[in-house]
């Protein structure tokens, strides 16, 4: 078990491809850690400097207090999964998650019997005279998740390993690795491109854009308080409801501002910094806003476009007149039918309504 450390971590690919750009974080030892971003971001590269696969252009890489800039993949103590799972065709399930042991001169006994307890934690005990050609691709990926595991490494590295793996599977293993971090307790590393898993298995995500972090935090936080437009839009599906505005009121108590067509929405969020006129972006997610009656304070009057049954929740496409975006709600599955063409009247509580300057950054919210 070992925290990382990242410490002003550049990629250069070549002279002028940058991919990471400034990148430090702390990892603390036994932390559940998800980097995402979109496809292209930089996430597998990140992996891959600290796995030893990649060089690192500049900055300090530690693992535990050791830097580890220039010491070798295979002595840094890191195991990494891969998406494509890379098992030996012609190897059983078993000699495949003993070979690195193998390689490096552990005695049999000690190899059969690291793989046994592997093979238990991930109920494949069955499965460990198999070729791999025989297995289902969630078993597969037990496998190599298994080979990671004999190595007992103080951090395992995922690298999308759930992106081959069919919907209802791809839930399971998510259970299954959760599981499996709270049984090792060891640090670990996730990359994903899918939000949904970054908000059910980290600890605190990483949110990456264009090279660079964009924030740091538990998932809660960081679905209630994106520090920017890019962390708001990414997060949550659907996504967040974003509406161009101007301010109106800009003091430290409840901001207001002014939408397209004059419609006045109230946020409790602190403008004290901008100033009357200025364009900001309003966002609120799909589950805040409100139906309401016609004689609600601030109600807004809207048209059902297109009615999604999910079941549990329903979720409605609404266009108020002379607002350019459609809007998503998201109600109860067992709320009144709505249906299309239905004219209705929302409203977005002030508490729910957060705000964006023009660089995109968001604007502190007061406390409730
Ligand atoms: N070996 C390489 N040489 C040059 N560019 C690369 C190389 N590997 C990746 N890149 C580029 O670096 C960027 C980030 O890639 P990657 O880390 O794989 O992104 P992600 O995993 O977030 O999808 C991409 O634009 C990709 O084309
Ligand atoms: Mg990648």
């Amino acid at each position: 078990m070992a925290s990382v450390s990242l410490r002003n971590i550049r990629k250069n690919y070549t002279r002028d491809v940058t991919v990471i750009r400034d990148v430090s974080l702390d990892i603390d030892d036994g932390e559940f850690i998800v980097f995402v971003g979109p496809s292209g971001c930089g996430k597998s590269t990140m992996l891959r400097m600290i796995a030893g696969l990649e060089d690192i252009t500049g900055g300090e890489l530690y693992i535990g207090e050791t830097l580890a800039n220039d010491i070798h993949a295979s002595k840094r103590g890191i195991a990494m999964v891969f998406q494509s799972y890379a098992l030996y065709p012609h190897m059983s399930c078993a000699e495949n998650m003993g070979f690195a042991l193998k390689l490096a001169g552990t005695p049999k006994a000690e190899i059969d019997s690291r793989v046994q307890r592997a093979a238990e934690i991930l109920e494949i005990t069955h499965l460990l005279e198999r070729k791999p050609k025989a297995l289902s691709g969630g078993q597969r990926q037990r496998v190599a998740i298994g080979r990671a595991i004999v190595r007992n490494p103080k951090v395992f590295l995922f690298d999308e390993p759930l992106s081959n793996l069919d919907a209802a599977l791809r839930l399971n293993m998510r259970v299954e690795l959760s599981k499996l971090h709270q049984e090792l307790q060891t640090t670990m590393i996730y990359v994903t491109h899918d939000q949904v898993e970054a908000m059910t298995l980290a600890d605190r995500i990483v949110v990456f854009h264009a090279g660079l972090i964009q924030q740091v935090g538990s998932p809660l936080d960081l679905y209630e308080n994106p520090s920017n437009l890019f962390v708001a839009g990414f997060l949550g599906s659907p996504k967040m409801n974003l509406l161009a505005g101007v301010m109106l009121e800009c003091g430290d108590g409840l901001a207001s501002l002014s939408l397209q067509q004059g419609m006045i929405v109230s946020a409790r969020c602190n403008a004290s910094h901008l100033r009357v006129h200025d364009k900001v972006t309003m966002g609120i997610r799909p589950e805040h806003i409100r139906l309401v009656s016609a004689d609600t304070a601030g109600a807004l009057a809207a048209q059902v476009d297109l009615i999604e049954h999910l079941g549990d929740v329903v979720l409605a496409y609404i266009e108020i007149p002379g607002i350019h975006e459609v809007l998503c709600m998201k109600l109860p599955g067992s709320a009144p039918a709505l249906a299309y063409g239905d004219r209705i009247h929302i409203a977005f509580p002030p508490e729910h309504v957060l705000l964006f300057d023009h660089e995109g950054n968001a604007l502190p919210r007061l406390p409730a």
